[in-house]
């Protein structure tokens, strides 16, 4: 494991204003998003509208890396060239999914626990020479009146910090991605004292197993209110409570944080993402690593139209200038 080397990865992620693009859905998951716009489904489907995105020209002036799933990493576009050539045609860096979902938490009541640590060694060495710099390990955290339970969080947090060790030893740098879901009608602050438990859990997790602080990427929630609780609070309390959450938890040696969206719309994230950029001056570079709030108006004018690429990749460039700007607390909102 080369710390220098990990480290410059990690800093060139979260260099120059620049986020991440996940697209790294499962095939489940990106199934349903092309079925919700009308489309079937196939892995021709699946690779055309990625590699839609991917040549989206202009894209790696705000996009520093892209997380793709197992089978887009290996795929190859009509016009006979590497998914991932796409991406470092633009100076953008390949990343990878490695965790093979969250299932079921044996002798837990609703709970979940992510997998794909078996064989992990040998699937992260494969995918260093199809190119992947980083790496991305999700684990998912809910909140009702009884959850989480500290047995979930523990487990998850273990898991985490064995995948981010087995990525450094291989020269990856790892996304570390605990989400604790917006799911519920559970206040902000509900979810700031289970947010901040559980960063408290995995950077103990990331300690005891020795990862590289300075060489990993955390990519957690923002803290906000339930999906559904009645008080929704505004992006500068949002700000607030989220910086606050990660000041007492995340060692300043992380380089940088990179949020999820988690849900919400693109609108929001990009605001939440502007108010933290606009306060005093963090340890760690505040960035984003959105799926949803990325792609959602590409995906919708994708789906209306697969013959003319330019208008999805527009609204795809115009969210990652957005955010990019956010990322300097430049974001004057939605009509700029
Ligand atoms: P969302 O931004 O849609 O939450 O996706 C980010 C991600 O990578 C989830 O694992």
């Amino acid at each position: 494991m080369n710390l220098e080397q990990l480290a410059s990865v990690a800093l060139k992620m979260v260099s120059a204003n620049k986020g991440l693009l996940a697209a790294d859905e499962s095939t489940g998951t990106i199934s349903k998003r092309l079925a919700s716009v009308g489309l079937d489904s196939t892995e021709e489907s699946r690779r055309d509208y990625r590699g839609m995105l991917f040549c989206t020209e202009g894209l790696g002036q705000y996009i520093s890396g892209v997380i793709l799933y197992d089978e887009t990493i290996r795929q190859v576009s009509k016009d006979g060239v590497p998914l991932t050539r796409l991406l470092i045609d633009q100076g953008i860096l390949p990343g990878i999914k490695v965790d093979t979902g969250a299932k079921a938490l044996a002798g837990s009541d609703g709970e979940k626990v992510t997998e794909g640590l078996d064989g992990l060694y040998d699937r992260v060495s494969e995918y260093v020479e199809l190119g992947a710099k980083f790496a991305k390990w999700r684990a998912v955290v809910s909140i009702s009146a009884t959850l989480p339970s500290n047995y979930c969080i523990n487990v998850n947090a273990h898991a985490l910090a064995r995948y981010a060790r087995i990525c450094q030893e291989v020269g990856l740098v790892p996304i570390v991605e605990p989400e604790v879901l917006m799911d519920g009608s559970h206040t902000i602050d509900r979810c700031s004292e289970v947010t901040e438990h559980t960063l408290e859990i995995v950077f103990r997790e990331l300690v005891a197993q020795g990862v590289e602080l300075g060489g990993m990427i955390l990519k957690p929630n923002m803290i906000i209110s339930g999906k559904d609780c009645p008080q929704q609070a505004g992006p500068e309390e949002v700000a607030a409570r989220t910086i606050l959450g990660l000041q007492r938890t995340v060692p300043a040696e992380v380089p940088g944080i990179m949020f999820l969206s988690g849900g919400q719309s693109e609108a929001d994230a990009t605001a939440h993402l502007n108010a933290m950029n606009a306060g005093d001056a963090c340890p760690w570079a505040l960035s984003y690593s959105y799926g949803r709030a990325l792609q959602e108006s590409a995906l919708k004018s994708w789906g209306l139209n697969q013959k003319d690429s330019l208008v999805a990749q527009g609204r795809l460039l115009k969210r990652a200038h957005l955010n990019s700007a956010a990322c300097a607390a430049q974001y004057v909102g939605e009509a700029a």
